[in-house]
């Protein structure tokens, strides 16, 4: 019996895992084990052997199956150390932010004026870049000859020679979304069209590219007072700035009849510009009620229906409202500059929540 405890207390204790650990249990006091077998042999012993050997075969195999119980648990924390050790993580240590990037304030201000217009029932259009000069300029009552054609610096598609499809150009303004627009929709309706615009013009006010914002609305009884209390409440919120005042004067744009230029008070104290201020004034947009001849290009009969319209330069009132001097290092992808100007990624602007931070 000493000889049978020995060899599997030595054998539990070289065990190197659960498997084998099992095998040893068979072996020793499974049905068939050697301490089992030993067991069965107690019936052909005398009653004062079976005194002696019972207890101590009862111990043994008590003995045995404790020790199988505590090298289990013993491997169960040997496993779980390892473990602990291998997949260590150490929870403590401080968020690392993952991207660098920053929100283009071009992206950030078109996310704002959106989440404005969205509030007053407009919804988003889209429409191409590369246009017909149809949409961009005869749709909108611009003919072949208006002087606005040429005053737009416009950029023409090559056409290989002989071919005989209408004309294409990058478009100069976001107002063939209007067109597109009417004729998709119908009316009544209330859009937004953010999005680029192309003019062959570079200086610290103009690039080649630049990003515009359309408005258009069309019902039936829409008038310049409408287009008034639109763009001051639009003004309000994305200045953020209560009772911001606005200047309409009186202009010209082919495709709209009345025009006005729409500016903004400001102050130009000590050099600084300063929105919402001031007895100065800027001119920010361009608007109107929409010329019937564009109504019916975009397939509504202006018997029926008359509507307002707006054009602004998004780009514009971002360097406005931000602060952002100059327009070209707008495209220039300078890190420094994303860095400085660039808006977190996780700020999505919302009326309630805050336009900016
Ligand atoms: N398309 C004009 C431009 O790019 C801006 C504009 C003026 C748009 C008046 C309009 C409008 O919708 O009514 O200069």
């Amino acid at each position: 019996m000493d000889d049978l405890k020995s060899k599997y207390l030595g054998q539990i204790a070289d065990a190197a895992d659960e498997a084998a650990l099992e095998t040893i249990r068979v072996a020793a006091v499974g049905k068939k084990g050697e301490v089992s077998l030993k067991m069965r042999e107690l019936g052909k012993m005398t009653p004062e052997e079976r005194q002696v050997a019972g207890p101590a075969l009862n111990a043994l195999k008590d003995e045995i199956n404790s020790a199988l119980a505590a090298k289990k648990v013993a491997l169960g924390d040997a496993a779980l150390d390892e473990r602990l050790r291998t997949e260590w993580l150490d929870v403590t240590l401080p968020g690392r932010p993952r991207r660098q990037g920053t929100v283009h304030p071009v992206s950030q201000v078109t996310e704002e004026l959106t989440a404005i217009f969205a509030e007053m029932g407009f919804s988003v259009a889209e429409g191409p870049r590369i246009d017909t000069d149809w949409y961009n300029f005869d749709a909108l009552n611009i003919p072949g000859h208006h002087p606005a054609r040429a005053e737009m610096d416009t950029f023409y598609m090559h056409r290989a020679a002989g071919d005989n499809r209408p004309p294409h150009v990058l478009r100069t303004h976001t107002s063939p979304v209007q067109i597109r627009s009417m004729e998709k929709m119908g009316a009544p309706l209330r859009i937004i069209c953010p999005g680029g615009v192309y003019r062959a013009d570079y200086d610290q006010t103009h690039t080649p590219m630049f990003h515009q914002v359309e408005g258009l609305a069309v019902d039936k009884d829409i008038s310049m007072a409408n287009l008034k209390w639109v763009l001051e409440e639009f003004f309000a919120a994305f200045f953020e700035i209560d009772g911001i005042k606005t200047r309409f004067r009186a202009s010209h744009f082919p495709f709209t009849e009345p025009s006005a230029e729409v500016d903004i008070q400001c102050s130009w104290e000590g050099g600084q510009l300063k929105i919402g201020e001031g007895d100065g004034w800027l001119e920010v947009l361009g608007s109107g009620m929409v010329h019937p001849k564009v109504l019916a290009a975009g397939g509504i009969d202006p018997e029926q229906w008359q509507g307002f319209a707006f054009g602004m330069g998004i780009d514009r009132i971002a360097m406005l409202k931000y602060g952002i001097p100059d327009l070209r290092a707008f495209f220039d992808s300078d890190l420094r500059w994303l860095r400085h100007y660039g808006f977190a990624g996780l700020d999505v602007p919302t009326l309630h929540g805050g336009l900016s931070r």
